[in-house]
């Protein structure tokens, strides 16, 4: 399998290249990102783009691919609608589109989270521009997945980009054991949302949608 993977420099995105490194079904990982992760290994191919939007630039190497990984994401926090819609709608919708002209029978994987609002029309700003990206993915002819984690514990050293995360992670972190025991639907980590796409790209799943206790059943260890 040949995948290609966006935001592999964030704490899911990391999570995600771990596993598709380790899976020995994956033959090739292309990361198309602004900031190189600097990681080495013989599957991995990186393509350094400071703005990903010109996606459409390097159209000539993106043919060839089983399934795209999008956890390109940022926080909505302190943010306008339109800034925000900019990177989660429009930036994803970009990308998107150009890959799925090379790879119609591709499996595309989004991950919004939990809470995202299918209707677009709740109160909740974030909810809202997400609801509409995951819609609007749906609508384009792959096979199109949305991943909706709720609280995602970063595992084998992962950090998050975003400072907000890094800070809950740090605050968090003695507690999620039990968190999980008490609200085991609500939690997750990165290996798990790895190892659920890749199952997801190679076996399909029952539905679109797929929230966080639905990842974590795709995910489970045993399913390698
Ligand atoms: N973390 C959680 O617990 C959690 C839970 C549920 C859902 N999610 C969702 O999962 C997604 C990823 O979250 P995360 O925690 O991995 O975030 P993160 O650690 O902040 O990483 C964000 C990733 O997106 C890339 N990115 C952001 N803005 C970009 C832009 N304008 N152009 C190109 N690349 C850009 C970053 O690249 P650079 O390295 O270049 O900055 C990085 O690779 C988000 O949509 C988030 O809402 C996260």
């Amino acid at each position: 399998m040949k995948v290609i993977l966006l935001g592999a420099t964030g704490m899911v995105g990391q999570g995600v290249l771990r596993e598709c490194l380790l899976d020995p079904d994956v033959e090739k990982v292309l990361v198309v990102g602004r900031t190189a992760t600097g990681q080495q290994h013989p599957k991995l191919r990186e393509h350094v783009l400071p703005d990903l939007s010109e996606i459409s630039t390097i159209e000539g190497e993106l043919g060839g691919y089983d399934a795209c990984f999008f956890c390109l994401g940022i926080s909505s926090a302190g943010m306008t609608e339109a800034k925000y819609r900019r990177i989660t709608y429009d930036l994803t919708l970009a990308v998107a589109r150009t890959l799925v002209r090379h790879n119609p029978a591709m499996t595309f994987i989004y991950v919004s989270g939990t809470g995202t609002d299918s209707t677009e029309h709740g109160r909740s700003m974030w909810a809202r521009v997400k609801g509409e990206t995951e819609n609007a993915l749906m609508k384009l002819p792959f096979k199109a997945y949305m991943f909706r984690p709720a609280m995602i514990r970063p595992m084998h050293g992962i950090v998050s980009k975003t400072k907000l995360y890094r800070l809950l992670y740090l605050l968090l972190g003695a507690l999620f054991p039990l968190l999980k025991a008490l609200f085991p639907k609500y939690v997750t980590t990165t290996e798990r949302v790895g190892r659920a796409m890749l199952n997801v790209a190679k076996r399909g799943a029952a539905k679109p949608i797929l929230e966080n206790g639905e990842i974590n059943a795709l995910g489970s260890p045993d399913d390698r």
